[in-house]
This record gives structure tokens, sequence and C-alpha cells, in this order.
């Protein structure tokens, strides 16, 4: 596995038509320049759009573009239509998701015109994918744009690695829940082998998204969906940091320094650089600074905020807006407090090259970084980097994920404008020892975990978990071990059965009594059951009253009640058992019951079990851990045991187990062929007395004592089918 595919809306590079004539020049944004940094080091290919559409340009112009940007840049441009623009780009992505995954809930349209354009561009890149896609690739897509790729690349090319990477926030379960497509968002998403994020806080609002939406649990970040599994982890992205930290020593960046210099008066610089965006929270930074001057008089003629703000997406009307009302306000500021010789900020509204944009780094005081809201923030990096005398202050708002790896800067909430001009003037008067003492640390670690290793990182990752799902699948009952197994059985003149009854014969429902069995199924354990050479035994952790009614007529062993009642012939006790532990044990399942809406008790013979596959996930995951501490000193002294099952707590007395009543049957006979399906942790006490030489069959990915794997109880009524 080598050659790379990176795929993002927009590529590194952005074509533009002036004056009839192209022009490629690098493109605006922290995913472009982040990943440019690395990608031409890989053996790499880039596909994404190049910023102009195809109404603009001719055929001609359009191979030309083609066949630059694959020999100069390996970029593989995918064109949009002006149509494509307005509605999947302009539309969708930056008026529906943007504002949403920022919090901007205000600014949301939900527009299904939108969302069906979204849908068919997120085809059409996929289909540019598959077509240049090899068996060995790696497929890395980014961003949100191309949330639903991962998903329709999985359906025409199964067996590639691919993976997803967020470059903004994901939002709380409470805001994403608002999207009206938001299942078919994780859907698409969960094509991917492996899903990152910038922070742990992401990754934890994407999973309780998956885990409400959609009812996937997960363990440890990984979450197994039909026959797969899918790591969702977090990758804080890194910068290029020797290209910045040794930007000093480069004479372009030199010269652009001794240019400002010479344009700027003697005083302290604050900077401010990003896309003119409203996540951004410009307009907030200007009132700080402008309460800060009219606070601080002798800060006139002392301080100049250089604001520099990228353009972007122009043609959204909240960016206008957000244009109008920055020049305005950056004229009202320097109107109200400027002198002659002296602007209080120096406003810069275009995309600054690197040369220049280093320079403005090196000699600036003070970066003024304080989002509303920002899935990571590079500037913050690339200012901290920047500094290799350690000289220099960071002001960051603790909405950006930045934050989270820089916590040496002047943390600040950017609404509290109080806060962040306190900020600002301890910024301007901190000791350059404190400055030297903050820095550091902070360097060390953008060092060392640089945009290089965090992209070598993903790919590992997305590698080793390419080689995990492989592993499983060599689990899974091959076509090969089938065949041996209906050979096996039908060579074998005594044959035993064991099998579980739900999640194994009949898949979960949301009340335990809707799980009664149809005809099919009954018409299968009848057609097995009848054959002289056989015996069939169902153990179930239901009771005694529900299995006789559902199967008492069939003429098979039955197991209820987790191995205390058993029925070869007439049902029996398996030893003497108590119950009246339970007036102890039921009132605290009734005060987690009432505390956990959706959790029920269902009491049985010689067992109490507390339900909660209704109840809400996140709260009865929590509710589960709290019961079951609170249950485990008084179990210890009565002699019983809590089970683990699917959704369920089970208490019932100590020693009692479906591997113990398996044995009665194993022990009976000399059998020449025996078989066991289970689909959960009890199931496990099953499998562990099984004897060697047996099939033993867990239903379901997770690891097991069971000797194979199948993917679903329909993998099991199959199998049963073929026997019959
Ligand atoms: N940038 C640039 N020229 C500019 C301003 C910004 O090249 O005039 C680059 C900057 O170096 C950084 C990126 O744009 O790598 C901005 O990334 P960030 O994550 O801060 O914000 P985004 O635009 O992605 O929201
Ligand atoms: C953010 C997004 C990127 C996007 C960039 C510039 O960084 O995460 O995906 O490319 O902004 O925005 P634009 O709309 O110009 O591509």
């Amino acid at each position: 596995m080598d050659r790379l595919l990176i795929v993002s809306n927009r590529l590194p590079v952005t074509v533009e038509k002036r004056k009839n004539a192209l022009q490629f020049s690098q493109s605006p944004g922290g995913l472009a320049t982040g990943l440019a940094s690395f990608y031409k080091s890989y053996d790499c290919l880039w596909i994404g759009w190049p910023g102009i559409t195809a109404e603009k340009i001719t055929k001609e112009e359009r191979r030309g573009i083609q066949a630059k940007l694959l020999s100069q840049f390996n970029c593989y441009p995918v064109f949009l239509s002006q149509n494509d623009v307005d509605r999947y780009y302009l539309g969708f992505s930056n008026k529906t998701l943007w504002p949403l995954f920022h919090y901007f809930t205000q600014y949301v349209v939900h527009d299904k015109g939108l969302w069906d354009a979204y849908k068919q561009v997120n085809r059409r890149f996929s289909e540019v994918i598959s077509r240049i896609a090899q068996k060995d690739d790696i497929i890395w897509i980014h961003d949100y744009h191309l949330m639903l790729v991962p998903n329709i690349v999985r359906e025409m090319l199964p067996e590639v690695a691919i993976g997803f990477f967020n470059h903004i926030p994901f939002p709380s379960f409470e805001i994403f829940r608002l999207l009206p497509w938001r299942e078919e968002i994780l859907e698409g998403l969960l094509g991917a082998d492996l899903i990152g994020f910038h922070t742990d806080d992401y990754t934890r609002h994407f999973l309780s998204s998956v885990h409400r939406l959609l009812g996937y649990e997960n363990h440890l970040g990984e979450i197994h969906v039909d026959d797969r599994i899918i790591r969702v982890d977090t990758f804080p992205m890194g910068i290029a940091y020797e290209r910045f930290s040794s930007s000093i020593q480069d004479p372009q960046v030199q010269k652009e320094m001794s240019k400002f210099h010479k344009k700027l008066p003697e005083c302290k610089l604050v900077l401010s650089v990003d896309r003119l965006d409203y996540t951004k929270g410009i307009p907030n930074r200007l009132e700080v600074f402008n309460a800060f001057l009219e606070r601080n008089p002798a800060y006139r003629e002392k301080v100049i905020l250089i604001l520099v703000s990228v353009p972007s997406r122009t043609q959204v009307q909240h960016y206008k807006l957000l244009k109008r009302h920055v020049d305005e306000f950056v004229g009202r500021i320097n109107g109200t407090h400027g002198t002659i010789g002296w602007s209080p900020i120096w406003y810069l509204y275009r995309s600054l090259p690197f040369h220049a944009l280093s320079a403005l780094y090196n000699i600036a005081d003070v970066c003024l970084v304080t989002p509303l809201r920002d899935g990571m923030n590079l500037i913050a990096k690339e200012y901290i980097s920047t500094k290799s005398d350690g000289r220099g202050v960071l002001v960051l708002s603790e909405m950006t994920g930045a934050a989270k790896e820089l916590g040496e800067a002047i943390i600040v909430n950017p609404n509290n404008r109080d806060e962040v001009a306190a900020a600002l003037e301890k910024a301007l008067t901190m000791p350059e020892e404190e400055q030297i003492e903050r820095n550091r640390p902070m360097q060390e670690r953008l060092q060392r975990y640089d945009v290089v290793r965090w992209a070598k990182e993903f790919k590992e990752k997305l590698v080793q978990m390419k080689k995990r799902q492989e592993d499983m699948h060599a689990r899974l009952l091959s076509t090969e071990m089938r065949e041996k197994l209906v050979r096996e059985y039908a060579r074998a003149s005594k044959r035993l059965l064991l099998l579980d009854y739900d999640g194994t014969l009949i898949p979960f429902f949301g009340k335990p009594e809707e799980a009664q069995p149809g005809d099919e199924l009954i018409g299968l354990l009848e057609g097995l059951a009848a054959h002289p050479k056989n015996e069939v035994v169902l153990l179930s952790g239901r009771t005694k009253e529900t299995l006789e009614a559902w199967f008492g007529t069939l003429g098979i062993g039955l197991v209820a009640e987790h191995g205390v009642w058993i029925k070869e012939k007439d049902w029996e006790i398996i030893e003497p058992l108590t119950e009246d532990w339970k007036q102890e044990i039921r009132p605290i399942l009734e005060l987690y019951m009432d505390r956990t809406p959706g959790a029920f008790i269902e009491e049985k013979g010689f067992s109490l079990v507390w339900h909660y596959r209704k109840a809400s996930p996140e709260l009865s995951a929590i509710r589960v851990r709290e019961l079951i501490d609170e249950l485990v000193t008084l179990t210890a002294n009565l002699n019983l045991q809590i089970l683990e099952g699917s959704k369920v707590v089970e208490i019932k007395n100590s020693g009692i187990n479906k591997g113990r009543a398996a044995l009665r049957w194993i022990a009976k006979e000399q059998w020449g062929f025996i078989m066991a399906a289970g689909d959960d942790r009890t199931d496990e006490d099953m499998f562990e007395v099984i004897p060697e030489g047996a099939y033993s069959l867990k239903v379901g990915l997770s690891s097991s004592l069971a000797g194979f794997n199948l993917k679903s109880h329909e993998d099991v009524l199959l199998l049963l089918g073929e026997l019959v």
C-alpha cells in the first residue's frame, strides 16, 4: 500500500481567468496550505476542484488546465459548473454545513434542492475516485464538502482503504440533530475505515451522534457496522514547523520584514490573520481593540493592529455583510483614534504569500487569535513556530481546536470582551522571560507533532485498520469451513446442536415479548429436531414459561434463565436455589428504573433483570455503571452473580450459567458432531465447555472464545437451513 489519493473539495492550486489569461495561485484556508506542505514528499495524487467554473473555460483550456495540474502539481481536477458551485459549494456546504458545524444555527439554510446538489456532486467526486484508484491505493478524503463520498466509494470499491478527516468542528448531538439529513451524513462517513477529528471533543460528539441516531455503540472508538470495523480517532493537525521556525533566515522573508519596518512607525505590533469569516470573531476583536484604545490613552501612537483579512466565499450573503461591517468598523476606529501619521489599524484585505505572512509573524509582538469557533486554527501554530528567539505573545480563543495543544498561551473566551482586553494588555506588557518560558514548551510540541507526523500517523492507523479488518474476516466462517461443517454433520450419527435464541436465531426488538418466533423459524427447528440423529437444545435467558409457550411442543431440550431451569423431558431446577434475596435487590433496580426513562425490570423465577434497550444510550451507559457499582458489594454477600448481557443486567444465583447447563447434554453421549451458536457474554460460558473439534460460532464481529464468527443471525438461519 503506497500511493496516497488525497481528495478535497478544493485543490491546493486555484485557477482563475484574468484578462482572458489563466492564472494559477495558492488556494486559501488551512486544509490546502497545511496539506500542500507535505503532499509533494509522498507518492500522491490530489483530486479536487480547481476553483474555476466549467462555463468560464473552453474545452481546450480545460485540457490545458488538466495537463498542467497533473504534470506540475500532481493534481487531478474535478470541474464544477456554476450551478454546482452555487448549490453544492456555496449552497449546502457553506450555507448549511459550515454554519451548523460552527454553532451558527441562525445562519443555517435547510433546502432540499441544495441537499440534492450536494449528493450529486459527492457522487461525481466518487466516480472520479473510482476511475483513478487502484487496489492498493490509500484514499484520504477531507472535510465537510465530501461527507457522503466514503460510503459511495466503499460501494464502488469494497476492498480499498478509505480514510476521512474533518477539518472543522463536529458539533454536539443537540446541534447536529437539527439537520434534516443527519442520518445520511453519518452513514456516508461510516463508509470510511478511519475517521479523524482535530480534538477529542469532536470525536466524542461524532460517536455520540452515531450512537443516538444510528444506534451503533463504540468500544474505545471502534464501531462495528455489518462486517466492518470503523475506527474513530483524534489527530490534531500540525504545521510545517521547520519552514516557519527557520523563516527568519530566509532572505526573502528578511526583505519583506524590512519593507514592513519601513512602512510602519516604531510601535508595538498586534497581528490578526484570518479568512474573512463570521466564525473568526473579527468584529468582536475590533470591539475589544476599540475599547482597549479608549481605556488606555497611553497606547496612543504606541500600538498598531495589523488586520489581515483574506477574501473568502464572497458570494454568500453573510460574508458580504461581514465585509461591509468590518470595513466600516475599521474606518470608524481609525477615524476616531487615529492621529496624523498614526492609524491604529492597518487593514489588508487580501491573501499574503508565505514570505510576507511569515515576515508579519516575525515582527509581531502579539498575535490575537479570537475566533468564536474554529476547528483547529493554524495561524496560532504558525505564529508560535515562527518565534525562533522565543519572544512574542499569543492570545488564543478557547473555542479553537488549537487551544487544546497551546495551553501556555493566554487563553480567553472570545465572548468576554473585558477578558480579551485584559489579555491584550497583559500580552503587551509581558516580560520577555515569561514570553520565552511560555513559548518554548509549545514550540517543542509543535516541532514533534508537525504536519508530516500528523499525516503519517493517520496513514499508519488506516493501514492498521485495514489489517485488523482482514484478520477479522479471517475469523469469519469461510465457505470451505462451512462446507466441512456440513460434511461432518452429514457423516455423524449422533449430533448435538446448542443454540442461543435472542440475537442468534432472531434479531433484537424494543420489547422482549415482540421477539416471538415466526412460522419459518419454528419450521426450521422442527425440521432439525425431527431427525432421529439430532438432539437440539435451546439455551436462553428467558423464563421457562415463555420457552414452554413458544417451543414446548417441538420436542427439543430447553434451558431457561441462563441455566436455572432445564427441560430434557420435564422442567427441573438445576440445583435447589433461593429467591429471598430479591426483596433486597428489587428496590435498587426500581430506583434505577425510575431514574432512567425507558428502562424496566423483568422478574424471573430465580433472577431479576434490568432492561435498558429502550432507554437513552448515553444516560443508560452511565446508569449501568452506577447500578453495577452499587450491586457489586451487595451481591458478594448474598452469593449472587451479576451478568451483563445485550442491553440487560441480570442478577442471579452464583454458579449457574449456560456452560453448566450445556454440559448436561455434552456429557450424555459420544457425539459425532457438536455445534454451539450464541451472540452475547452469557454464551461465552457455553463456548468455554465445548470439547475440542466441536464447532462454536459467535454471532457478530466481537472477539470471543468461539472458533468462528458469523456476521448476523441471518447467517445462522442459512446455515441451519442447509443442515436441515
Ligand atoms: N494564510 C496564507 N495567507 C494569508 C493568510 C493565511 O497563506 O494571507 C494561510 C495560513 O498560513 C494558514 C491558513 O491560511 O495556513 C489558514 O488556516 P487556518 O486553519 O488558520 O484557518 P482556515 O482558513 O482554514 O479557517
Ligand atoms: C476551511 C475549510 C477548508 C476550506 C477553507 C477555505 O479551512 O476547512 O475545507 O478549503 O476553509 O475555504 P474555501 O471555501 O475557500 O475552500
